[in-house]
């Protein structure tokens, strides 16, 4: 079964009656700008394949009612759980963080019964709390006629994640689920959020994107996501500038100079050559230079393994058998401290590059990885 027939059987099965509507919205991978939404800078996602449906009616009431088949369990909520934060925990606290947000924005949200369904895997980096983020809010948009268009959408979905779920992400996994565009790469600007649709035809140049999951159990990810959101921060203000954003490359060294300490020179030092490169992977697409991408894939591994420090044994072993067996470029994706790697390879070497992967980690008794190639997908949307 799909997983939105999924999604619909599971809301017959729950509530007795077919959905009103489905609304789909996907998973991502960052192609290269990471740790830089936090401070306004650049990034480059795109949408995978794998998304997550919720199946939804109205319901009578400030009440909704949601069941996801992860747990099979089913979660119901009123008004008073969505006038403070984080009153409901657990998965459904991303569905009733939107609600809570969008309330707090001012507008009526119709109660709803919702039923929901992912092939986005949980924990393995690739936003599966945005996908449900997003399917939910569209779905809860189009059932009340909310005048709420998709460009305002991501600042609303991050509200819920960062105030209500109390998990203090940027802004690049909520863009990517709702504004991303099959076959392109989002080029967004987190300060403006201004966007650009960057073409990536991958199959036209005769390559492919793997997708590696490394399997590497999430070691600290929450304090050590914050800790650095806030050395960065921390930075900025002694630069003197509103964000990191604001530090360009040609002045790097002097503001290294300025800062206390070999740490916080590092941190400083990723963010801002981590935004040259988006700039610089955004030129080479534009000038349909694919395949030319693969160093700066690699400078950015680097740049986080060695400068901003968020990668594991699993994910360095991932990207150096990569490379070893001929992939262009490889890179750790998303926030780091386990999660994804993803290569760019010849599209008949995929294999080769997955198969030597696999091998180096069994020859260091790591838990096998999994992988998948993928194309860019569309944003949210709603299916009928
Ligand atoms: C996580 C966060 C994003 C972003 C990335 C790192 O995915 O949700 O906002 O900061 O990490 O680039």
């Amino acid at each position: 079964m799909t997983v939105a027939d999924r999604a619909a059987a599971g809301f017959h099965q729950v509530y007795a009656e077919p959905p009103a509507g489905r609304w789909a919205a996907p998973g991502r991978v960052n192609l290269i700008g990471e740790h830089t939404d936090y401070n306004d800078g650049f990034v480059l996602p795109f949408a995978l394949p794998l998304r997550t449906v919720a199946a939804a009616a109205p319901q009578p009431g400030e009440t909704w009612t949601v069941w996801s088949e992860l747990t099979g369990e089913t979660v119901d909520f009123g008004a008073a759980e969505v006038t403070a934060a984080g009153r409901v925990t657990g998965w459904a606290g991303y569905v009733a963080g939107i609600v809570w947000a969008l309330r707090e924005a001012g507008y009526r949200v119709p109660g709803a019964r919702l039923a929901i369904a992912s092939d986005v895997p949980l924990g393995a980096g690739l936003s599966s709390s945005a996908a449900l983020e997003a399917a939910v809010l569209a779905a809860l948009v189009d059932l009340g006629g909310l005048d709420l268009p998709a460009e305002a959408q991501p600042r609303l979905a991050q509200r819920a994640e960062n105030r209500y779920v109390g998990a203090p992400t940027g802004i690049m996994d909520q863009s990517a689920a709702i504004r991303c565009r099959a076959g392109h790469a989002l080029f967004l600007d987190c300060r403006t959020e201004q966007v650009e649709h960057i073409p990536f035809d991958l199959a036209a140049a005769g390559l492919a994107i793997l997708v590696i999951d490394s399997n590497a159990p999430h070691r600290h990810v929450g304090g050590e996501y914050a800790a650095r959101r806030n050395s960065c921060e921390k930075a900025a203000a002694l630069l003197d500038v509103p964000a990191l954003r604001d530090v360009p490359t040609d002045n790097l060294d002097d503001a290294l100079a300025r800062l206390p300490d070999d740490e916080t020179r590092r941190r400083v030092r990723h963010v801002v050559t981590e935004n040259q490169r988006v700039y610089d992977t955004v030129d080479l697409l534009r000038a349909r230079q694919i395949q030319q991408i693969g160093p700066l894939l690699v400078a950015s591994h680097t740049s986080m393994r060695d400068d901003f420090a968020i990668t594991v044994p699993e994910i360095d072993t991932a990207v150096e058998a990569a490379l070893a067996a001929g992939a262009l470029g490889a890179r750790m994706t998303g926030g780091g401290f386990g999660g994804c790697v993803l290569a760019l390879v010849e599209a008949d070497h995929s294999d080769t590059v997955a198969n030597a992967v696999t091998d180096a980690y069994a020859r260091r008794g790591f838990t096998a990885p999994t992988h998948t190639t993928v194309t860019p997908a569309a944003g949210a949307t709603r299916l009928d």
